[in-house]
């Protein structure tokens, strides 16, 4: 769904294959290294203000909410206060909503209300395009300017109302996929102490983790964070389990045939990720969660092409794979080093599907962070951290 609705606004195929470019230079190793610091500075930020709440959190309210910051500062390089922050963001929510609203014009419809929120996100977000500092000539700055320059170079300009729809749709993209990745990640951590625990060893080892904190004289660079075995394995397993995007849509070239059954040219077909997930053989035990499946020893995943797509398959997988993956990637690291966090229910919440999957009451979590009660925690050990979760 995302893909048909993100390309009704690049319908040619000249505009198709700005979009392709822009992706190729957005998410390019440079370029990715260069967006590291800004999203470990967005996920620091947010975790200190979960930790600071005396009550426990929605952790997918606030994941959204942290999603949505980081597409928008890093991914489209928009300056804008905590204020301006907060109204995008409600009137964002309330685009998304009402986005699936039966077409009905009434007075307080959830249509017009979806109707009512895209203008005035649509107002917000021409302001910040024009109140954006101009780049600095690097290819790699943000993916507006480079979607800006692509389309120059081709020697097209885009419309203001192109840009205005193309930034909604990139939004729209990356937030409620990465909202419902990082929930689930959270929870999985939560109900697996001793994933926690071997992630801090990780860092432990690797000499980034040091009396309970992230060592502030050691940078992280992006070879590091990728070079993390085990965090790598945690992270395919969270999307592998709890795989935020159902399935996606193709259209048949050609005729065939799938297990006795024909699909005739021209038929749009579904093909379902969770389903291919759950039944694929490789997997073995498919319900436990269980990261060491993708140690370099076990593999499960190397065993053929279209076994594991979180990221969907073929021509029209996810373009910002990258991206979502540094991104929980430092998630994942700043939960293990700077925070404490217990279930604030007695039982774990069921999950549902729609849009995306997440936990039916959003996951109420009180967080006791590092720098919210530094008094309190730093005389904490590291073993207590630990066994905390
Ligand atoms: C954990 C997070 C994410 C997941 C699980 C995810 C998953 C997916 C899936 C399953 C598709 C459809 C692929 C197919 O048709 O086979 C897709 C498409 C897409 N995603 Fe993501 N996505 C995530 C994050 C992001 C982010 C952060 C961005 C933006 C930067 C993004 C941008 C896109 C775009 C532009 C497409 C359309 C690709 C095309 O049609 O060629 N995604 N994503």
């Amino acid at each position: 769904m995302v893909v048909q609705r993100f390309f009704q606004v690049f319908p040619s195929p000249v505009l198709r294959t700005i979009v392709l470019n822009v992706f190729a230079k957005v998410f390019s190793h440079e370029a990715l290294q260069s967006y590291l610091p800004k999203i470990q500075q967005v996920i620091q930020e947010s975790l200190r203000v979960w930790s600071s709440n005396p009550e426990p959190i929605n952790v997918y309210r606030e994941s959204q909410r942290l999603s949505f910051s980081m597409a928008v500062r890093v991914l489209l390089g928009f300056r804008v206060s905590e204020e301006e922050m907060k109204h995008l963001f409600s009137t964002f929510q309330d685009f998304v909503d009402n986005l699936f609203s039966l077409p009905i014009d009434l007075p307080f419809s959830g249509y017009r209300k979806g109707i009512r929120a895209r203008d005035t996100l649509q107002k917000s977000i021409e302001k910040a395009i024009l109140d954006k500092p101009l780049s600095q000539g690097k290819d790699y700055s943000d993916a507006l300017d480079v979607l800006m320059e692509s389309a120059k170079e081709n020697g097209t300009e885009l419309t203001m109302q192109e840009l205005k729809e193309s930034t909604i749709e990139l939004i729209f993209a990356a937030f409620a996929t990465t909202a419902s990745a990082s929930t689930s990640l959270i929870m999985q951590l939560l109900r697996h102490p001793q994933v926690l625990e071997r992630l801090r060893d990780e860092l432990r080892t690797r000499g980034l983790l040091h009396n309970g904190r992230l060592c502030p004289e050691s940078e992280l660079r992006l070879d590091t964070v990728v070079s993390l075995r085990y965090l790598d394995c945690v992270i395919k397993e969270v999307l592998r389990l709890f795989t935020p995007v159902s399935g996606a849509y193709r259209t048949a070239m050609q005729t065939f045939e799938l297990d006795g059954v024909q699909i005739p040219k021209g038929w749009s077909v579904m093909y379902s990720i969770r389903d291919t997930h759950d039944t694929s053989s490789v997997f073995k035990d498919v319900d436990a969660f269980d990261p060491d499946r993708f140690s370099q020893e076990r593999g499960e995943d190397k065993e053929g092409r279209f076994h594991y797509l979180p990221f969907g398959g073929g021509v029209r997988s996810c373009l910002g794979k990258q991206l979502a993956t540094l991104f929980l990637r430092l998630l994942a690291i700043e939960l293990a080093s700077t925070s404490r966090f217990e279930l604030a229910t007695r039982n774990f919440p069921r999950m549902i599907t729609v849009p995306v999957v997440h936990p039916v009451d959003g996951l109420k979590v009180k967080f006791y962070g590092l720098d919210s009660n530094q008094n309190e925690i730093m005389a904490k050990t590291e073993e207590l951290l630990g066994a905390t979760v």
